[in-house]
Parts: C-alpha cells; structure tokens; sequence
C-alpha cells in the first residue's frame, strides 16, 4: 500500500498547486450526482487518475466525478475517491478536500482496508487510516508530508455539525439536534465535509450528521466516496458512525456506485444521543 500512499501525496501536493493557481469557472459538464462540475474539479480528478495510474497492483478506480469505475489492472486493490469535496466553498476561500477509501476485492464498507483524507486549507494536511489515524503535514518548500500525531477521540466532545436544509428535517432530527444545543454544544458547520470532520478530529469529539430530509430520503453524502472513508476513520479513531437506522454505516451495502445515505460520526457519547432520538 505504500505505493498508493505515496501517489495520495503526490496527488495533494499538485491538487493544492491546483488550487492556488487556477480559476474557478465552471466546466460544461454535469457530474453523475447531477451537480456542475468546475474546471477544477475536473482537474484534480485528472491528477489523481494519472497518479493512481502509475500504481502496480491496483485493479481500478471510482472517483465522484466519473459515472463509471475505472479498470486499471489485475491487481488487488480499489480504490474509490473524491477528488474535490466542498468544491462549492474554493470561491469563498474556505477549506476543501480530498477523500480516498482503499478496499480489497469489491466496494463494501467492510472491505475498506485504509482510507485517507487531505486538507486544503491555512495549511494541508493528510490524514491515514489503517489501524490507527494518523495525521500529517504538508512542508510546502520541501514538497514532503511530515508525521505530526495521532488522532484518537474522547468519550465527548463539545462541537456539532449539521446539514441539510432546515426545513426538511424530521422531528427526530430536530429533536436531536436541540438536545446538543441545550447540553452546550456550539455549532460549527463550514459545509465542506472534510474540514468539518477534522475539526471534530482534532478537538478530539463532537458529532457530525448528515440526515434525510423531506425532499431527500437518501440524503446527499456518497457512501463510497464520503461516508465509507469517514466512517472507517471515525473508527479507527475510537468513535462510531452509524445511519439513521442506527446500524454501523461500514455494513451498508451500496446497490450502485454513487448511492448517498444519511449518515452521523462521532464520539461515543453523541452518538448514543442520536441513538436516544432516531431509535423510537
Ligand atoms: P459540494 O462538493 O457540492 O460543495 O458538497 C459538499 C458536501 C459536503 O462536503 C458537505 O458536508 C455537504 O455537501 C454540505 O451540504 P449542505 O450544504 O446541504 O449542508
């Protein structure tokens, strides 16, 4: 897996030139979630496949902004990817990011063996799954990565991060919600996924959800390419991620590709919340 480790940063260190560089104009294609592409978006898609390309012993890849999976050899590992999570927020100059899920044999959540994330913001840092979380930074003038810590979550935190359309919410969720604000739970949702749940991450607990609503029973976030990452981090970092049906999101099994589900990470004690509010 070194291999894809090394192309995972090689990737970050061009996607963050990528960014600083560019323009944020939109391309003339739709991506298959629907949503309209940037030129960039399409780029750093562009940057990961050619790194990925050069890997052995991979047997293909799905990024989020293909419609399709990508055979790239015998090998004996897929890799699903987001290239540009949040790309919504590079014109505003908030954080974006990159998510990878590393899996054996086919795209379940309980074959995801690592996953990794990078961080484009102030600075850039990437964050490892596999048995533990581990978390690194960029050195832009060396162009290297440096091992800064571990990642591991308390019992509680003290943060939450909801999306979705207000409007939309179920009672439960509502419910839910209101009980963090009335424990003490501050709000802090930037709607870029990746700097959210680093934040959470590092302040080492919190909750982050991302419900159904009215007009979106699957909810917007997609498994392989989000929740299937995340949910494995979360784990390996000492909390939960589960569903709205209160099972362990790694044990959906996606039907097609670009399948989303409502989803919820967090510490231990916020998720049992979420189970005090979504089990009734
Ligand atoms: P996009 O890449 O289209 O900007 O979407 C970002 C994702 C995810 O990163 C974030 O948590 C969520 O969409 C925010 O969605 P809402 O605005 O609906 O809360």
């Amino acid at each position: 897996m070194k291999e894809i480790f090394e192309a995972i940063e090689k990737s970050a260190i061009e996607i963050a030139d990528a960014i600083d560089r560019d323009s944020f104009s939109y391309s003339e294609t739709h991506n298959a979630h629907g949503d309209h592409q940037l030129e960039l978006d399409l780029e750093c898609d562009k940057i990961i496949e050619d790194n990925f390309r050069s890997v052995s012993n991979l047997r293909g890849i799905s990024s989020e902004e293909k419609d399709g999976f990508l055979e790239l050899g015998e090998g004996e590992y897929l890799i699903s990817y987001d290239p540009l999570d949040g790309s919504s927020l590079v014109d505003v100059n908030l954080s974006v990011g990159s998510i990878f899920g590393i899996y054996k044999n086919e795209f379940l959540g309980k074959n995801l063996i690592a996953s990794a994330y990078v961080v484009y913001g102030p600075r850039v840092e990437l964050v490892i799954a596999v048995d533990e979380v581990k978390m690194y930074r960029l050195h832009k003038e060396e162009k290297k990565f440096h091992f800064v810590k571990n990642l591991k979550l308390q019992e509680k935190g003290r943060i939450t991060a909801t999306g979705a359309t207000q409007n939309g919410w179920s009672e439960k969720h509502r419910n839910f919600v209101r009980d963090l604000f009335d424990g003490g739970y501050r709000l802090r949702y930037s709607g870029g996924m990746v700097p959210d749940l680093h934040q959470i991450l590092l302040k080492e607990g919190g909750i982050f959800s991302y419900p159904s609503t009215t007009d979106r029973q699957k909810a917007k976030l997609r498994l392989l390419f989000e929740v299937f990452p995340f949910a494995h981090i979360f784990e390996k970092a000492g909390g939960r991620a589960v569903t709205e049906e209160l099972s362990r999101v790694l044990e959906v099994v996606p039907e097609n590709l670009h399948d989303t589900s409502p989803c919820f990470f967090g510490s231990k004690s916020e998720i049992e919340v979420v189970e005090k509010y979504y089990g009734r």
